[in-house]
């Protein structure tokens, strides 16, 4: 088999599983102690924004507390070792690959590091507490949220990760369960484009059938791992 030029990965929450960012469906994970559509839909938030801001006031609280793992860091490696192009996208709104070095991250689901306004999309950094009658810098309307996607909502950059998917030659999906579209279809998308798969996640994912290749594990072990070999067989 030729050796990728081109590789794209797709990061999830599993990533930050050891840096203390829960998970959102294991066993204890976010979604089995709040239910999503209070907290990441656009109808919960105009039902009780306060409730919502407080939420992504603790998890941004708890984001900033926390230090990238191993993984992220044999990731911003991998990205600035390598001879082709490597195309990290992450579904996680932390910022914990950037901390470990990586120089270009796209984030599909957005990111804790701004606020967004629900009236004008102006864009800031997020303070350190959110609360509902913030004013927009912009447009001074009281509709400050998290720029985060929500359910409902379309996921941002999709242009530039479909150009990628069509254009790499390896595929890799890292600590992501392959339960949430568009991002679950992303190992189908890159595979029909010539692409070969890997997985590497803590236990076979919902979409296991659509790897060539899969190692399981935690992440902190099994992506330095994958990253020493692959740099070391180049
Ligand atoms: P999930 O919680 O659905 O899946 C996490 C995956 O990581 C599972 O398959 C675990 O087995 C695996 N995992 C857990 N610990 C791990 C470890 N230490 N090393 C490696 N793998 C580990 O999280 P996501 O797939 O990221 O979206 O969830 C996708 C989206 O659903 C999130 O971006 C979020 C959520 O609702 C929105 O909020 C819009």
């Amino acid at each position: 088999m030729s050796k990728p030029r081109h590789i794209a990965i797709l990061t999830g929450a599993g990533i930050s599983a050891e840096s203390g960012l829960g998970t959102f469906r294991d066993v204890g994970g976010i979604w089995s102690r709040y239910d999503w559509r209070d907290l990441a839909t656009p109808e919960g938030f105009a039902r009780d924004p306060a409730f919502v801001l407080d939420f992504y006031n603790w998890r941004r609280e708890t984001v900033r507390a926390s230090e990238p793992n191993e993984a992220h860091r044999a990731l911003a490696l991998l990205q600035g070792e390598w001879h082709g192009p490597v195309t990290l996208v992450t579904q996680n709104v932390d910022d914990l690959h950037e901390r470990a070095g990586s120089p270009d991250v796209i984030h599909m689901h957005g990111t804790h590091l701004t606020a967004l306004c629900a009236a004008c999309n102006q864009r800031w950094p997020a303070p350190e507490v959110m609360r509902p009658a913030d004013p927009c810098p912009a447009c001074d309307a009281p509709r400050t949220r998290p720029d985060v996607v929500w359910f409902g909502e379309t996921p941002y950059h999709l242009d530039r990760i479909g150009a990628a998917l069509a254009s790499c030659d390896l595929f890799v999906s890292i600590g992501t369960s392959g339960t949430v579209y568009p991002a679950a279809g992303f190992a189908s998308t890159a595979r029909a484009a010539g692409a070969r798969t890997l997985e590497l996640n803590l236990e076979p994912s919902g979409n296991a059938g659509l790897f060539d290749e899969a190692h399981h594990g935690k992440a902190s072990r099994i992506v330095p791992d994958w990253v020493a070999r692959l740099l070391a067989e180049r």
